[in-house]
């Protein structure tokens, strides 16, 4: 069931309290969704707050869409189902157009991947958000410092909960190339009709 905000009543897992002061700590946006039902958010920390406007308790208890808004994104959403729907696939990029808090559009570089308990069930999903429209290639190359710096050292907070992390990142190949498409992609975005 729903209510007005999208919101499902249900019981969400419990985030074990190391990994949420490591979230609240990270310089990059995180997000913790349920690996069951439709992915409700259980955990964002202060950095998605700092990058889309919206606080956890805009956000907790609904699935991430609601940051698309009324964009399309046919192809990068294809690819979200295509990873969550195979427990076998480790991770995933992809760009997407995102709306923050007061309506600004931005290109969101979304990278995501699964905890997993040591007998192999996936507790959570593990997201990490970044606006690439607004970015130049160093920028991009820090925050993928950081990313893959934050999933290093994931590893052994969660190994006291029992869980593993799963897959590492891969650099983008090019990353100016994704800037550059990033804003053209916002480019498309200012003609058309919904905003
Ligand atoms: C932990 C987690 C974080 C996510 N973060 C975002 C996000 O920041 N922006 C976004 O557009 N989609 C995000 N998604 C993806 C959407 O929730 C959804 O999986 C995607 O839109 C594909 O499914 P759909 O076609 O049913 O909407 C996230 C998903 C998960 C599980």
């Amino acid at each position: 069931m729903r209510d007005g905000t999208g919101r499902r009543e249900l019981d969400l897992p419990e985030v074990p309290s190391e990994i949420r002061v490591f979230f609240e700590n990270s310089p990059v946006a995180l997000g913790l969704a349920s690996p069951v039902a439709d992915h409700e958010l259980v955990l964002v920390n202060k950095s998605f707050y700092t990058l889309t406007g919206y606080r956890p308790s805009d956000a907790i208890g609904r699935n991430c869409r609601f940051l698309q808004g009324e964009a399309e994104n046919g192809s990068a959403r294809a690819t979200l189902r295509a990873f969550l729907a195979d427990d076998a696939k480790p991770n995933v990029r992809t760009p997407i157009i995102n709306f923050k808090e007061d309506g600004t559009p931005f290109v969101n570089l979304l990278y995501m991947s699964r905890l997993r308990s040591l007998s192999g069930n996936t507790r959570f999903i593990f997201a990490s958000q970044f606006d690439v429209s607004r970015s130049h290639p160093d920028l991009l190359s820090a925050y993928d410092r950081d990313l893959g710096s934050t999933l290093i050292r994931l590893s052994p907070v969660i190994a006291e909960s029992g869980l593993i992390v799963e897959g590492t990142l891969t650099t983008i190949a090019n990353t100016a190339n994704v800037i550059a498409q990033a804003k053209l992609t916002l480019a498309d975005l200012d003609d058309a009709s919904f905003l």
